[in-house]
């Protein structure tokens, strides 16, 4: 059950945090009802089949779904250093735009979000410029104070970035990742992992291709990481969510492991192959890099038979400029906000991935793993965070208009099915049809629970 606020005799400041959602068909968790949900400051007050507005907002949802808000756990929305590449209010705006209520940002900005006192400054920022929900991973740090202190800040994940971790790290030394996974066991903080161990890959090779520098990080990288991460996450027990897994053998290690270890993938691995990085170049440079034509299709059918948790976008914007470089100097990471939810709704309408699993992948077990105890459900006491979805609508992705600053997409062009109509964030009508209704900064800024 989601805790239930005290509800104040019509308080006048939540005045705008009422709508009543008319006539949709409610997502229930397993198949859909119609109905109406009332929002009432900020909170889902009820679902019923005849519900009357009264003095507040009304949308007309008729012909459309309404699903829980979904929550991308894995976004870099920049800001503060690198606030040319996005800042939070266009990064939320993307979020909004592509269907996402809540967000948790990376650590691996400039500075990097490694002290309590980092954290908060971005929390402050964050108010001040956000328009959906939004909460903050931290880098993984060597000291057991520090963790705690970040706990305790509200930090939803400790990410360790194996390639080339934030904070000074030996990430070639299993004692060290054993002290950072019992030190997070003990603040009750979950361990995020970028799982790519490259330790024996001294140099970046010379190259002239994309294609040969998605070689240079093969996916033994990623085997070997998860099956030391798994290792160590025994030995502490300690609670670890494992990024952008691009191979079906890393799924099936982790669904075999206990329930404090999680996985997740994201819409381009499962999409796209190196064929399009031949194809593409730059536009489709990530890390992890994308894998040959076979390991997408194993990816994709484990993902859709349920094999992994989360999927989450990597959504990692870059000004075209540094995209555009020669392989090697050209940055990795794609946008994804803005292309993840009609991506996901092209495989329902396809009949690879069935409707239940998108709202799972996509809200459910994110909420679940990261301790967003209000969220993820259309139910009396949970938060009035609802999206309304088009099952049926055609459109093309165009990255020209996109509400990112990153205006590129290796989907570009692509025809989609399911599209996004509205998105409704604690009561507030944030996107409607193409409009950016949220003003900056109100998107509320989310602290972790893990330790209450
Ligand atoms: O492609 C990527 N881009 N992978 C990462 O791990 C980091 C990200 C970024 O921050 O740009
Ligand atoms: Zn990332």
């Amino acid at each position: 059950m989601a805790p239930q606020k005290k509800r104040a005799d019509s308080n006048p400041d939540l005045e705008d945090q009422n709508i009543l959602v008319k006539d949709a068909n409610i997502w229930t968790g397993h198949g859909f009802t119609r109905g109406s949900i009332l929002i009432e400051e900020g909170r889902i007050r009820k679902t019923s089949r005849r519900t009357d507005a009264g003095r507040h907002e009304a949308i007309d949802a008729s012909g459309l779904c309404a699903l829980p808000g979904l929550i991308d756990v894995h976004v870099h929305l920049r800001d503060m250093g690198l606030a040319y590449k996005e800042d939070f209010a266009t990064g939320t705006a993307a979020a909004a735009a592509g269907g996402f209520t809540t967000v948790l940002d990376m650590p691996n900005t400039l500075p990097p979000t490694d002290t309590p006192r980092r954290l908060v400054e971005k929390e402050r920022e964050a108010s001040k410029k956000a328009r959906v929900n939004i909460g903050f991973h931290a880098a993984a740090v060597p000291e057991a104070k520090t963790t705690q202190a970040l706990a305790r800040a509200g930090a939803f994940s400790l990410k360790l970035y194996m390639p080339k971790p934030i904070a000074p790290f030996n990430v070639e030394d299993d004692a060290q990742i054993r002290q950072l996974m019992n030190n997070a066991r003990e603040a009750r903080i979950p361990v995020t992992v970028h799982a790519e161990d490259i330790v024996s890959r001294k140099e970046t090779p010379a190259t002239d291709s994309f294609r040969q520098l998605a070689d240079g990080r093969p996916p033994i990288f990623e085997t070997r990481a998860v099956e030391r991460i798994v290792r160590i996450q025994r030995q502490t027990g300690c609670k670890v969510h494992f990024c952008h897994l691009t191979l079906k053998s890393s799924l099936d290690k982790i669904a075999a492991e206990s329930s404090s270890v999680t996985s997740e993938v994201t819409p381009h691995h499962l999409w796209l192959s190196q064929r399009v990085l031949e194809k593409v170049g730059w536009k489709a440079w990530m890390v992890p890099p994308l894998r040959s034509e076979a390991e997408r299709r194993r990816l994709l059918s484990a993902t859709c038979s349920g094999a992994s948790d989360v999927v989450a976008s990597d959504h990692a914007p870059h000004t075209v400029g540094e995209k555009e470089r020669q392989p090697g100097s050209s940055l990795p990471g794609v946008p994804g906000l803005e292309t993840e939810l009609p991506l996901m709704l092209t495989l329902v309408s396809k009949g690879t991935l069935n409707l239940s699993l998108l709202v799972k992948l996509l809200a459910d077990n994110p909420a679940r793993i990261f301790g967003l105890r209000s969220k993820a459900k259309l139910r009396p006491g949970y938060d009035g965070d609802v999206i309304l979805v088009d099952l049926k609508k055609r459109s093309r992705i165009d990255s020209s208009k996109f509400f990112s600053k990153a205006k590129f997409s290796p989907f570009d062009g692509m025809t989609t099915k399911g599209a996004l109509v509205s998105t409704i964030v604690s009561g507030r009508l944030v996107y409607h049809d193409g409009e950016m209704l949220g003003k900056e900064g109100c998107g509320p800024v989310l602290r972790s629970s893990f330790s209450s």
